[in-house]
């Protein structure tokens, strides 16, 4: 097996002595590049932020923007990836470097001040700036497509969702953001997405007693925790990685999961989609491109861009949160899972699946293959995030709704709840209150009744529990507000 390494801006730069739950953010650090910058260790701030090549949706290779802070080194054995002094190009010695087009808007704009946030910006943002479908959205001089978060040249501002800033106000950001054209066709960086990222290879780091491991195969991956069941189990390492800096936890033994090819497969057939485990949410939203209506207005609330490009709808439902974003979305689609182990597969309704706090009917050894979604889709659907901030927060309630409502008669009503108990639940009793009765003011405010009385929510430092079955009664009242005049029309 090779000696664990990573090409960072070009430049193969082994692993070795670093301990294997060594992040990416402290590898580059150790070895000079001290652009990427350490603001939180918890992936809220984005400081931190570097370019990954990852196999991309529309082109073969996409730069897909990643909390260093989070991804252990190790995760990232014979990947390539850039970091904001790989983004400039370097002439002669003695010669000032030119800047690369995002970093050029970024000074002339006054887009940076201290400078701490900023190299965290320009991966984000370069990340955006090589998105392959941004400009096809981006004519010359046309600006159809512009609002407050999209610029005339196809930029999301979204893709900054997860970087944060205390000096500039944000509006230079924006403006450098919105002014950035298309990649000159001999950019490098551009001509890479041509080509194939890195394989995944499979990967025996150790060092001090401490091993990552990376499996080609799921029944190698599955083999290896029934022998290691006390191994702790990654895909985008974004709730492991607040573990290891925040809770200085030092697992024995660490298993990645997320370029498992069985894991990585996104499938509609004719009576349900199966989402693949370790699917990216950024793949996944790119890739369903707003086939399922609940999950399209999920994932702009969910985390940040950053989160979202390692993220995994695995890796919520593994953790079992019950405050996590996709569950009670995955409820009201009423998606079952596919858990694997090395005997064999079972099919589990994501409804029996929370057993209680962080706690589910998976056993040691067993994995989440796949999430189904059963088709289908329900018509009318909605998701409501209560939280302090727009993006990039925890919610303090969370309501997914998918109702099938017919000549006004609601024939069948699906409602997940996320953050009002110790799991994520089904609003049984308000499901019950609106089935087979006419979608009115009065049917609906019943309902809403009902709603603020299920669960049990507590009190806490994010909302109290009087607040939070508060939403739960409003959510339902506001999505007949606007449902309203088109079930009627
Ligand atoms: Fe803040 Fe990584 S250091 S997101
Ligand atoms: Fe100072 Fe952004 S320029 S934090």
């Amino acid at each position: 097996m090779v000696a664990a390494r990573i090409t960072v801006n070009g430049k193969e730069t082994p692993l070795s002595p670093a301990a294997p739950h060594t992040t990416v953010l402290d590898l580059l650090r150790e070895r000079g590049l001290t652009g990427t910058k350490e603001g939180c260790a918890e992936g809220e701030c984005g400081a931190c932020s570097v370019l990954v090549a990852r196999p991309g949706v529309n082109k073969p290779t996409d730069w897909v923007a990643v909390n260093a802070c989070l991804v252990p080194a190790a995760a990232l054995d014979g990947q390539e990836i850039i970091t904001s002094e790989g983004l400039a190009t370097v002439g002669e010695p003695g010669t000032r470097p030119t800047l690369h087009p995002v970093q050029e808007e970024m000074a002339v704009r006054g887009g940076s001040q201290c400078g701490y946030c900023t190299p965290g910006f320009i991966c984000s943002m370069a990340s955006e700036y090589y998105r392959p479908d941004r400009c096809a959205h981006a004519e010359p001089g046309a600006d159809a497509h512009a609002d407050a978060e999209h610029g005339p040249n196809g930029f999301d501002l979204h893709s900054l969702s997860g970087n944060l800033c205390r000096c500039t106000g944000y509006r230079p950001i924006r403006d450098a953001a919105f002014a950035v054209g298309a990649p000159a066709e001999d950019d490098p960086l551009a001509q890479r997405r041509e080509q194939s990222p890195p394989a995944p290879v499979a990967t025996e780091y150790t060092q001090d007693g401490a091993t990552f491991l990376r499996k080609d195969t799921l029944a190698e991956t599955l083999q290896l925790l029934r022998e290691r069941p006390d191994a702790v189990v990654v895909a985008g390492s974004t709730d492991y990685g607040v573990e290891v800096n925040i809770r200085s936890r030092r697992a024995e033994c660490v298993v990645a999961i997320d370029r498992l090819p069985e894991l990585r497969e996104l499938r509609v057939a004719s009576d349900h989609i199966e989402i693949g485990a370790a699917v990216t949410l950024t793949e996944i939203e790119r890739r369903l491109d707003g086939d399922v209506p609940l999950l399209a207005e999920l994932f702009p609330q969910f985390a940040s861009r950053l989160i979202r490009n390692s993220g995994t709808l695995g890796g919520n439902l593994g953790t079992g949160s019950p405050i996590g974003d996709s569950p009670p979305v995955l409820l009201a689609l009423e998606a079952s899972l596919l858990l694997a182990d090395a005997d064999g597969e079972r099919e589990v309704p994501l409804a029996d699946y929370f057993t209680g706090y962080r706690q589910s009917v998976r056993r040691p050894g067993e994995l989440i293959r796949a999430v189904r979604i059963p088709l289908p889709l329900s018509p009318v659907t909605a998701f409501h995030k209560i939280a302090k901030r727009r993006f990039d927060d925890i919610s303090s309630v969370a309501i997914a709704f998918a109702l099938d409502i017919e000549g006004g008669i609601v024939r069948k009503a699906r409602i997940g709840l996320g953050g009002v108990a110790a799991t994520p639940i089904r609003a049984l009793s308000t499901e019950a209150a609106l089935e087979g009765r006419a979608w009115t003011a009065e049917t609906v405010e019943a309902a809403a009744r009902v709603l603020r009385g299920e669960g049990t929510p507590m009190s806490d430092h994010r909302a109290s529990s009087v607040y939070r079955s508060a939403m739960l009664g409003q959510s339902l009242l506001k999505l007949h507000a606007q449902t309203n005049e088109a079930v009627y029309s």
